[in-house]
C-alpha cells in the first residue's frame, strides 16, 4: 500500500548526465521499494548538456543494478523549481553554492548537501566521476545509493 506523497525532491549536479541521474535513480528505487509515493527529479547547474540521456557510464551503472535510466534527459536548474521541490539537494559543495546564488527570495524549500542526509559523511562532495574511469562511477553509485537510503528512512 502507498504511504502520502512525503516530498518532492530534486537532485542536482552540475552537467545533470552523471552524479543527479544516478541520485534520482537510486531514490526512486528505494523509494519504491519502502512503498513511497514521491516525486523526483534531478537537474544541473550548467547547461552544456541540456536534452542530452545521461553519459553511457552512468546508465551502464544503473542498469547493473537494474534500473534503467536512458529516457531521462538533462535539463538545467530554474527558479521554478525552488517552489515545486520541497528539498533541493546538491551532490557537491559548489553546486550548492551555485544553488543558492539562484534560490529566489523567500523561497521555502531546504536545500543541502546530499551527503548531509548520510550519518558520518556530513559536509562531503560526491565526487565528479565525468573525467575519470569507469570505476568512479561505482564510487558514485555507492554514495547516492547510501543518500537516498538514509533519506527513504525519514519518512
Ligand atoms: P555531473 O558530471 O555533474 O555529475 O553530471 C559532469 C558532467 C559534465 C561535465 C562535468 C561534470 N562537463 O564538464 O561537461
Amino acid at each position: 500500500m502507498l504511504k502520502p506523497t512525503p516530498s518532492a525532491i530534486l537532485f542536482v549536479c552540475l552537467g545533470n548526465i552523471c552524479r543527479s541521474p544516478l541520485a534520482e535513480a537510486a531514490f526512486r528505487h528505494e523509494a519504491s521499494l519502502a512503498g513511497l509515493d514521491v516525486t523526483a527529479d534531478s537537474a544541473g547547474t550548467g547547461d552544456w548538456h541540456v536534452g542530452r540521456p545521461p553519459d553511457p557510464r552512468a546508465q551502464a551503472t544503473a542498469l547493473r543494478h537494474g534500473i534503467d535510466i536512458s529516457t531521462y534527459r538533462a535539463r538545467q536548474i530554474a527558479p521554478a523549481d525552488f517552489q515545486r521541490f520541497d528539498m533541493i539537494f546538491a551532490l557537491d559543495g559548489d553546486n550548492l553554492a551555485n544553488i543558492r546564488r539562484l534560490a529566489p527570495a523567500g523561497h521555502r524549500a531546504h536545500v543541502g548537501l546530499l551527503l548531509d542526509m548520510v550519518s558520518g559523511r556530513e559536509g562531503q562532495a560526491v565526487a565528479d566521476p565525468y573525467f575519470g574511469d569507469e570505476a568512479g562511477f561505482d564510487v558514485t553509485w555507492r554514495d547516492v545509493q547510501a543518500a537516498a537510503r538514509a533519506l527513504v528512512s525519514r519518512f
